[in-house]
């Protein structure tokens, strides 16, 4: 069973807007002028669609022959006609084209006092780092369940820089109307200004595997003079008081996401599973074998590919520089505690 980690009414918003003229939630500066375009393009061919076909079929039916002396018409041009017909579809090009560019044109320049917020998309989970706090952030949204979180401040540009660690995803907030790819080897960029308070879904939105779906985050918008205070709530992953260390490790085999990957028993997912491993002889794909103790299973989460278990095709990716000292301790622990 897929782990939907996220479940859909926890998404924050519903699917659809109230109002007839949106098709989801508007909660950012570009969203009013995009709906709008995309509302007048198809209205206009949906229109011109109506006004073609239904010409076509209604002289189909006025000029059909009627007896074996039915001449077809003379009639080889119509100047106004031809030139109507040219004038009206290109005027109408002129201003989807001028709209779509002066959008564009928005989209791609970031306000030079925007915030910077760093985005890493892998396989399948997505980190945000703040400006002096390079932790990764995430919010508990069911049943103990973890999801990235990117805290934005309401009514300030906030840009952010994307990269991949493995292949090419794609960032999409629906309710922002905003989407970019999100590459491996370079850097990509989204700007926005949320207009409204409240949690927005973030998907991935190029397949990019067993889990691609699973894929989610969450994105909230909160008030200036709170922003701090929340990104500071966001990025604190540590030990609660009165928590064991293997309730903390499972915290953070949540938070990292560990679980699309990895299961809790002994089944194999898209990596091994956690349940029974410590301690077990693994077979490496160079013909030798490693006891799975803590430098083992310490060196696979920060340098997976030193060691290829046999049958496996390496595709973890490394997660040093995001889980510090106390939370691999944690996960450590808890791993050891899975029979
Ligand atoms: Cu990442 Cu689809």
């Amino acid at each position: 069973m897929i782990a939907y980690f996220i479940p859909p009414e926890k998404l924050g918003t519903p699917p659809m807007s109230d109002s007839p003229w949106e098709l989801l939630p508007t909660a950012s500066n570009h969203a009013q002028s995009l709906d709008g375009l995309y509302i007048l393009l198809t209205a206009v061919t949906g229109i011109s669609f109506v006004l073609v076909i239904g010409t076509m079929f209604y002289f189909m039916w006025k000029y059909k022959m009627k007896s074996e002396d039915d001449k077809t018409s003379p009639l080889t041009h119509n100047g106004k006609l031809e030139f109507a017909w040219s004038a009206i579809p290109a005027i109408f090009l002129m201003v989807f084209f001028v709209w779509g560019e002066l959008d564009f044109v928005k989209l791609s320049s970031p306000p030079a006092d925007s915030i910077d917020i760093h985005v890493t998309g892998q396989k399948w989970y997505w980190t945000f780092e703040y400006p002096g706090r390079p932790v990764a952030a995430t919010t508990e949204v069911e049943d103990g369940e973890i999801a990235p979180l990117l805290v934005v401040p309401k009514g300030q540009a906030v840009r952010l820089t994307m990269t991949s660690k493995d292949v090419i995803h794609s960032f999409y907030i629906p309710a922002f109307r905003v989407k970019k790819d999100v590459v491996p080897g370079r850097y990509t960029y989204v700007w926005f200004e949320a207009t409204e308070l409240g949690d927005f879904p973030v998907f991935c939105t190029e397949y990019c595997g067993d889990e691609h779906s699973s894929m989610l985050a969450v994105v909230r918008v909160v008030e200036p003079e709170d922003y701090k205070a929340e990104v500071a709530a966001a990025t604190t992953l540590e030990q609660g008081e009165g928590e064991s260390l293997e309730q903390f490790g499972e915290k953070v085999y949540k938070a990292f996401a560990c679980n699309s990957c990895h299961n809790t028993d002994a089944t194999r997912k898209v990596g091994p599973g956690f349940g029974g491993l410590y301690g077990k002889s693994e077979n490496l794909a160079d013909g030798s074998s490693v006891e799975a103790d803590e430098n083992y299973i310490r060196e696979s989460i920060m340098e997976p590919n030193a060691k290829i278990v046999a049958g496996y095709t390496p595709q973890m990716p490394s997660f040093a520089g995001q889980i510090n000292d106390e939370q691999l301790n944690a996960l450590i622990a808890y791993i050891k505690s899975l029979k």
